[in-house]
């Protein structure tokens, strides 16, 4: 190991996330209405062996030892969301008091044991209410999300102070309303690009909702980012290729927030998203955040491919490439972490960066009692090196936050990935900290106490 907590300087925020429908489960207790997550894997059986996340890892009743499991790891931030059905089981109106009690005792552990709470305000689990309404296809979600930021304001916002507004607007949108692997399982470029317009709207007017508010909030939204190479160097149409999946990947919602507008020359189909904009929408799609969450996994290769409708181009998997991949078949390549923070940092209107998420599912083996994660700890160890190297060379970037805290209900691909610091036995819902953990738990001891 070539850093020390101390390289990265005092004021850096050491972290670690996760997202409510991955580990709560209680789906249906205490009032919480349906998400289109608990729709998507229990009525449509969309996960790949028949997952779901009722139970997942019943953070909602483990939660007092999860979080002390956090403070024995020494991890001083703690990032997780609300479930929205859980605290307005409609989406809109009547109030659930039993999910606001829930959440406050989680918020007031948190502060109790010194543990930060950041909270995400939508990772991804939509109330079905509101999906049979439209969802994000309806321009009325900027009501519905509205009434919900003001609903977190109004129950927890006494004690957090940081906000994320949005989790990977790209992901949501792209896998729920295009491709349809995510719920609400939708598919078609309409579906898409109006879903993606409400979001973008939604991103930045959440921003606004918290800042009127409170000046003092830390406010910010979180991007997925993976760095693209064309297959062949110097070949231009895969360069081409390169220019439109990034612009469609990792530009689609920084550049509005950023007052840059969609990148639509880039990407001439996004000029269909003019279909669902109303005047004034281009100012509303900007706002200041304090900070942007960049979450980076790996890095994308991509060839032009001319019978691929809208963008002409693949990417190419992994494994298809014989490279190190991890168990989603995503290629373990840490510089794409250093060239998004360098990228990032050349837009003006970036005033800060953290990395909200960043991690690796490997296959994990719990021999007495003990998990040997070497692939995992050699990951977050090279990742991290790459940001200390960013800061170094004058990059802004001023947190990292291990995703994540346990292994937890991975969306579309269940439980088999597992990407925790922490191992759960989904059966008997033990825990056991991974060597990785231990070697985080390390990294942030505090030498001076
Ligand atoms: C991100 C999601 C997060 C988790 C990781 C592996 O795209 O934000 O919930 O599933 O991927």
């Amino acid at each position: 190991m070539h850093f020390t907590k101390e390289d990265f300087g005092k004021d850096f925020k050491w972290g670690v996330s996760t997202a409510a429908y991955q580990i709560e489960g209680a789906h249906d207790l205490d009032g919480k209405g349906t998400s289109i997550w608990d729709s998507f894997s229990n009525k449509k059986r969309k996960i790949t062996n028949g997952h779901n996340g009722n139970i997942a890892c019943d953070f909602y009743h483990q939660y007092p030892q999860d979080l002390e499991l956090i403070k024995q790891l020494n991890i001083p931030n703690y990032r997780f969301s609300i479930s929205w059905s859980r605290i307005l089981p409609n989406g809109t109106g009547e109030i659930n008091f039993k999910g606001v009690a829930y959440y406050n005792r989680v918020i007031d552990l948190c502060l109790e044991l010194g543990i930060e709470p950041w909270v995400t305000i939508y990772h991804w689990d939509l109330p079905e209410a509101l999906h049979a309404k439209g969802g994000w296809t309806n321009r009325e979600v900027l009501n519905w999300f509205s009434e919900y930021v003001q609903c977190c304001i109004k129950y927890f916002g006494d004690r957090v102070k940081h906000w994320m507004v949005l989790n990977e607007p790209m992901v949501f949108t792209g896998a729920g309303y295009f491709l349809g692997v995510h719920a609400p399982g939708k598919v078609g470029l309409s579906n898409f690009l109006a879903a993606a317009h409400h979001a973008a709207l939604c991103q930045a007017e959440g921003g606004r909702i918290l800042r009127s508010h409170q000046q003092e909030y830390k406010i910010g939204t979180t991007f997925s980012y993976s760095h693209i190479d064309p297959l062949r160097e110097n070949h231009e149409k895969d360069l081409r290729a390169v220019v439109k999946v990034d612009a469609l990947l990792n530009r689609l919602f920084l550049e509005p927030l950023l007052g840059m507008g969609y990148p639509m020359k880039d990407l001439k189909i996004l000029q269909k998203i003019e279909r669902f904009m109303l005047p004034g929408d281009e100012q509303k799609l900007a706002f200041q955040m304090d900070f942007v969450g960049l979450q980076n996994y790996t890095r994308e290769i991509v060839s032009h491919a001319p019978l691929m409708p809208f963008v002409q181009a693949k990417i190419i998997k992994a494994n298809k490439r014989k490279v190190t991949h991890t168990l989603m078949n995503w290629e373990v390549y840490p510089a794409s972490i250093y060239q998004a923070l360098k990228r990032w940092n050349n837009y003006p209107a970036i005033k800060e960066i953290l990395v909200t998420e960043n991690g690796a599912a490997f296959h994990d083996h719990l021999v007495e009692n003990e998990v040997h994660d070497a692939e995992r700890l050699q990951y977050l160890q090279d990742h991290i090196e790459q940001v200390l190297k960013a800061q170094k060379e004058g990059v802004k970037v001023n947190g990292y936050f291990v995703w994540t805290l346990m292994d937890n209900f991975e969306w579309a691909e269940g439980y088999h990935p597992r990407f925790g610091l922490i191992h759960v036995d989904f059966d008997t819902q033990k825990r056991t900290i991974k060597n990785s953990g231990k070697w985080y738990s390390q990294l942030l001891l505090d030498r001076k106490l």
